[in-house]
C-alpha cells in the first residue's frame, strides 16, 4: 500500500478533485439556463439525496479494500470476482475526461494570457470571434496551452498521492479560496448587479423547474462530486485510519456547493451590471460574456480575468490528477509497473486523445464521428453512459453484494444506527433508481 493523506490531506484531495471546471463552468451555466434559485436548490437536494448515498458507497469500497477500483470490486466481492472487477474499468472513463478536460484548461490558459497581455475583447461580436478563431482555426495555441496542462498534470501524478497529489493540493485550494473571496469582494462593491444576483441564485422559482431541469441538476451533482469513474474509490484507499470520514464528506460536500456558488455570484453578478444575457449556452458564459464585462472594466478588469483564470486553472488541474490517479494506481497494483512507466503508458494514451481532440474543433480537420465531434463524443459519452453506470454499479454492489457487517463496523464509529439505516435504505432503493431516470431520459 502507498502512503495515505494525512486527514485534512485527504478532505483537501477530494475537494480538490470536486471543485473543478463543474462549479466554474456547468454551474453557472446551468442555473443561468434553468432560471437560477429554484435549480439550485433541487441540486442541493440531489447533492444530499443522491450523490452523498453514492459517494459513501465508494467510499467503502476504497477504504475497506484498499485497492484501486478494479481490485477493489474484486477483493470485495463474496462470489463472480471477474465479474464484478468489471465495474471498475469504468476507471477509464476518468482517461476519457482528462483528455478534454485538460484542453478546457488549456484555453483557459490562453485566456488568462488575453487577460494579462490586455487582449480582452470589448463587443460580444469580437468576444464571440476571438474564441472561435482559438477553437477553429488555432492549432498552435491549443497545442502548445494543452501540451503545458498535460505535462503539469502528468508530473503532479508522478509524485505520488501524498507528495504530489496532497502537496499540490495543501496550497492550491487555499489559492484558490482566497481568489474567489477576493473577487466576491469586489462583487460585493458593485452594489445592484450583486444584489441581482444573489435574487437570482437564491430567491425561488419553482414555475421554471421542467423535468429536464431535474435531471440536468442529478448529472451535475455527480459529475460535481467525481462519482462513477473510481476517482473516489482510489482516493478514499489512501484514507487515513480512524478518520471520521462521514464529517470529511460532508466537508467536501459543503466546500464543493460554496466555491459553485461563490462562482455563481461572481459570474452573475458581472452578468446583471453590464447586462449580458444569463440565459447564455455553454462554454460562452465564461469565454464570451463574462470576458467580454473584464475587457470593459479596462485594467482592473484584465488583473480581475486573470485572477479568475488562474483560479479556474488551479481548480482544473487538481481535478485531472483526479483522474489519472485510478488507472495509475490499477497498473501499479496489477502488473506491478513503476509510477514512472505507468505514467508513460498512460501520458501517450492520454496525449494522442487530447490532440485528437483539438483536431476535433478545428474548422481545417472537423475530426467526427457519428456527426459529432471528437471532443463532444468523449464528453457525452462518459458523462451520459459511463459515470451514471459506474454509479449504479457502485450502489448495487455495497447495497446488495457487500457484506453488511462489514459496512457496519466501518460505519459504526461515525454515525449512529437510524442515520446508517436511512442511508442504506437510500443506497438500496432510491439512489439507482434515481440514476436510472437520468440515463432513460438522455436516450428517450
Ligand atoms: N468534479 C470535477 C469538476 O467539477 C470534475 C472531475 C474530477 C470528475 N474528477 C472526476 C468528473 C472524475 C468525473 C469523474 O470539474
Amino acid at each position: 500500500m502507498s502512503s495515505k493523506f494525512s486527514k485534512i490531506g485527504f478532505v483537501l484531495a477530494v475537494a480538490g478533485s470536486a471543485v473543478g471546471l463543474g462549479n466554474a463552468w456547468k454551474f453557472p451555466t446551468l442555473v443561468g439556463q434553468n432560471g437560477g434559485s429554484a435549480f439550485v436548490l433541487l441540486y442541493l437536494l440531489l447533492t444530499l439525496g443522491v450523490a452523498f448515498v453514492i459517494f459513501l458507497a465508494e467510499l467503502s469500497i476504497g477504504k475497506l479494500s484498499e485497492k484501486d477500483p478494479v481490485n477493489g470490486y474484486k477483493t470485495l466481492a463474496p462470489s463472480n470476482k471477474n465479474a464484478w472487477s468489471m465495474a471498475g474499468f469504468t476507471m477509464l472513463a476518468a482517461i476519457l475526461i482528462v483528455s478534454f478536460y485538460s484542453l478546457v484548461i488549456g484555453w483557459i490558459i490562453k485566456y488568462m494570457y488575453f487577460s494579462i497581455s490586455g487582449n480582452l475583447s470589448l463587443t460580444l461580436e469580437e468576444s464571440k470571434k476571438q474564441f472561435d478563431t482559438l477553437l477553429l482555426n488555432d492549432f498552435t495555441s491549443q497545442f502548445i496551452c494543452f501540451t503545458l496542462v498535460f505535462f503539469i498534470v502528468f508530473y503532479v501524478v508522478s509524485k505520488g498521492v501524498k507528495n504530489g497529489i496532497e502537496k499540490l493540493n495543501v496550497w492550491m485550494m487555499p489559492t484558490l479560496f482566497i481568489l474567489l473571496v477576493l473577487m466576491l469582494l469586489y462583487a460585493l462593491s458593485r452594489g445592484g448587479g450583486f444584489m441581482d444576483a444573489m435574487q437570482f441564485l437564491f430567491v425561488p422559482d419553482f414555475s421554471k423547474i421542467t423535468g429536464n431541469s431535474v435531471l440536468e441538476a442529478l448529472a451535475l451533482a455527480f459529475f460535481s462530486l467525481s462519482l462513477g469513474v473510481g476517482t473516489i474509490i482510489t482516493y478514499s484507499a489512501s484514507l487515513p485510519d480512524k478518520t471520521n470520514f462521514i464529517t470529511s464528506t460532508l466537508n467536501i460536500i459543503l466546500i464543493n456547493i460554496l466555491i459553485g456558488l461563490m462562482m455563481g455570484l461572481i459570474v452573475f453578478t458581472f452578468i446583471f451590471e453590464f447586462g449580458a444575457n444569463p440565459n447564455q449556452a455553454g462554454p460562452g458564459l465564461i469565454f464570451i460574456s463574462l470576458t467580454t464585462l473584464f475587457a470593459k472594466l479596462g485594467v482592473i478588469g484584465h488583473i480581475l480575468g486573470a485572477a479568475f483564470f488562474l483560479s479556474l486553472i488551479f481548480a482544473g488541474i487538481t481535478s485531472a490528477i483526479s483522474m489519472i490517479e485510478p488507472f495509475a494506481f490499477y497498473l501499479i497494483n496489477t502488473y506491478k509497473m513503476s509510477r514512472k512507466n505507468a505514467l508513460i503508458l498512460i501520458g501517450i494514451i492520454v496525449y494522442i486523445l487530447g490532440n485528437l481532440c483539438i483536431l476535433s474543433t478545428l474548422s481545417a480537420t472537423e475530426f467526427k464521428i457519428f456527426e459529432m465531434s471528437f471532443f463532444d463524443v468523449l464528453d457525452k459519452l462518459t458523462s451520459k453512459i459511463i459515470m451514471p453506470l459506474g454509479g449504479i454499479l457502485a450502489a448495487i454492489f455495497v447495497g446488495f453484494v457487500m457484506k453488511k457487517r462489514a459496512l457496519e463496523i466501518l460505519f459504526q464509529p461515525y454515525m449512529s444506527g437510524i442515520f446508517f439505516k436511512i442511508w442504506y435504505f437510500f443506497l438500496r432503493f432510491i439512489s439507482p433508481l434515481a440514476v436510472i431516470v437520468i440515463v432513460i431520459n438522455a436516450f428517450r
